[in-house]
């Protein structure tokens, strides 16, 4: 009983965090701002990129775009306890009329950690479960990701769908 008790505090265990439904464990939602710009791309059938409902993780993913003309910057931020997190997203790719460009920075307690830029190339392809950042050790404590678009010279796509921690 002992050892199993040790095992078990020792396995490291995996937690997602949805774009709608949240913290697997809290239920803490992630926070988009401004709130307005970010639709439920699962429930946005003007939205020009129409990725396939059921590839996506729980069949809910976060749209918005940022551009030079906007002047109110776009983010999600969400927090977790453990020791590793990954972000993943849908990456488009050739949509007419559309820009698909995707760019963000990632925040990661108040610091900037990384980043990621995929240009689309010519195919109509969309991607699922794409890593956005990754850091596999970090250490155990409370943790606050933000996830800037960055469009100050081209617009900007971000499609969120999901994160995991340890
Ligand atoms: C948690 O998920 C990440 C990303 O999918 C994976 O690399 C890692 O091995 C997983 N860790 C555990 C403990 O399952």
């Amino acid at each position: 009983m002992f050892y199993f008790i040790l095992a078990t505090l020792a396995t490291p265990r995996n937690h997602t965090i949805d774009d709608t439904i949240g913290d697997d464990i809290t239920g803490d939602v992630p926070t988009y701002t401004p709130s307005s710009v970010w639709n439920a791309g699962q429930d946005c059938p003007s939205c020009s990129v129409q990725p396939d409902q059921s590839l996506a993780f729980d069949q809910t993913w976060h749209a918005a775009t940022y551009g030079p003309s906007d002047n109110t910057p776009r983010s999600i931020d969400f927090s977790f306890n453990g020791t590793a997190i990954y972000v993943f997203g849908i990456i488009a790719n050739k949509v007419s009329g559309a820009t698909t460009l995707t760019n963000i920075t990632v925040v990661l307690d108040g610091k900037r950690v990384g980043s990621f830029v995929h240009t689309p190339d010519n195919t109509n392809t969309l991607k699922y479960n794409v890593l956005l950042y990754g850091s596999p050790s970090i250490p155990r404590n409370n943790h606050h990701v933000t996830l800037q678009l960055n469009g100050a010279t081209s617009t900007s796509l971000l499609l969120f769908d999901y994160a995991i921690y340890t």
